[in-house]
């Protein structure tokens, strides 16, 4: 008798997928996207174009218009531009093109939990080195961790994800220099930090193995059209063409990018607003008795209480959190996203109630 099913590969039998709950309840602060919807501007021009394309025909595979407007946003040439069905994908075609059996991702660890998990969807082991108890990496602990680790690609947040820190252009540097690996900066949330000197991009001509990655997922308010990019020495790009599945990015997807490109201002107008509120939530986290709050370059913050199960107490009161306090280094934390100002303040509230 023939078997009636199909193990998946060893390697993966062991994998949780991904999944933070998608839960119908009034105030999700979940998964870091804007609260706000993308100005009404945005999709009356995606319309007109919409209508325009040849939808009977294959996209373009280079997405060229998409990288030339891209790669213009930041000085660069689009053969130094690539993107891809959101950064996750960005990453997935990095991993599978530079990783792989025998090599080595290095992490940080807490970071984004995608990370390791995409990995080994790549077939890639990683491992992940410590960031110290306020979540910093000094430099000194980078060069450490790839001189120990000799990596061959290396991958951090920046904000990193739960922890909202922003590594400085040392740590970028200490992780470039000291090693002969790719370095991933995932910038999924650097338009919140304030500033653009935090973005690696700016080492981009000094580091030849650096990446940038971003996305439209966040700053951008465009979570639900899956697209992100990364920024990078041309050779990658010619690189990740080797990995990437044929027509990988829709023509609708490269639309709406060129769309978004050209509504940039209005688009990312509320960053100002997210930030503000981010600050107004940080003020009142720290002065409430018993939390523990982090400062955070990104739209989220992650806080700590002794309190077992506020995750549900807050869900009672119709607030979804994401609940970290079972993951390693992260005992008793949660992490919110900054919603709209009613929204954060219906977190508040139920946060008041939840402790007392
Ligand atoms: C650090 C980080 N990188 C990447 C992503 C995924 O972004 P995208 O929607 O572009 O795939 C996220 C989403 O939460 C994130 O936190």
């Amino acid at each position: 008798m023939m078997p009636d099913r199909v193990a998946v590969r060893d390697d993966l039998a062991g994998v949780v997928p991904y999944g933070a709950p998608q839960l119908d309840v009034p105030v999700r602060l979940n998964t870091n996207e804007t609260p706000f919807p993308p100005p009404p501007a945005f999709a009356e021009h995606l319309a007109k174009r919409l209508a325009a394309l040849d939808l009977n025909r294959y996209p373009d595979r280079r997405a060229t218009a998409l990288r030339v407007g891209l790669g213009e946003r930041f000085g660069l040439l689009p053969q130094r531009v690539w993107a891809a069905n959101g950064s996750n994908e960005v990453l997935l075609q990095l991993f599978q093109a530079y990783g792989g059996p025998g090599r080595r991702l290095l992490l940080v660890r807490p970071g984004y939990s995608a990370h390791p998990l995409i990995a080994r969807v790549a077939n890639t082991d990683s491992v992940a080195v410590d960031l110290d108890d306020d979540f910093v990496l000094s430099p000194a602990a980078a060069r450490a961790a790839v001189a120990a680790n000799d990596p061959d690609l290396v991958c951090v947040a920046s904000p990193n994800n739960p922890t909202g820190v922003a590594f400085g252009h040392d740590v970028v540097r200490a992780l470039h220099d000291e090693s002969r690996a790719l370095v991933v900066v995932d910038e999924a949330y650097v338009e919140f930090a304030g500033t653009p000197d935090v973005s690696a991009a700016a080492l981009l001509d000094d580091l030849p193995r650096l990446v940038v990655c971003r996305t439209f997922s966040k700053a951008w308010r465009l979570a639900g059209v899956r697209l992100g990019y990364l920024l990078a020495s041309d050779w990658v790009v010619d690189d990740l063409r080797k990995v990437r599945l044929p027509y990988h990015l829709d023509a609708l997807t490269q639309e709406a990018g060129l769309v978004a490109l050209a509504l940039a201002d209005e688009v990312t107008a509320h960053v100002a607003e997210l930030v503000a509120e981010r600050d107004r939530l940080f003020a009142a986290l720290r002065a409430t008795p018993g939390v523990r709050v982090w400062p955070s370059a990104a739209n989220f913050l992650l806080f700590r209480t002794a309190v077992p199960d506020l995750f549900d107490r807050l869900l009672a009161h119709g607030v979804l959190v994401r609940d970290f306090s079972a993951a390693p280094r992260l005992a008793g934390c949660l992490r919110v996203s900054v919603g709209t100002p009613a929204e954060n303040d219906a977190f508040l509230a139920a946060l008041a109630d939840s402790l007392r």
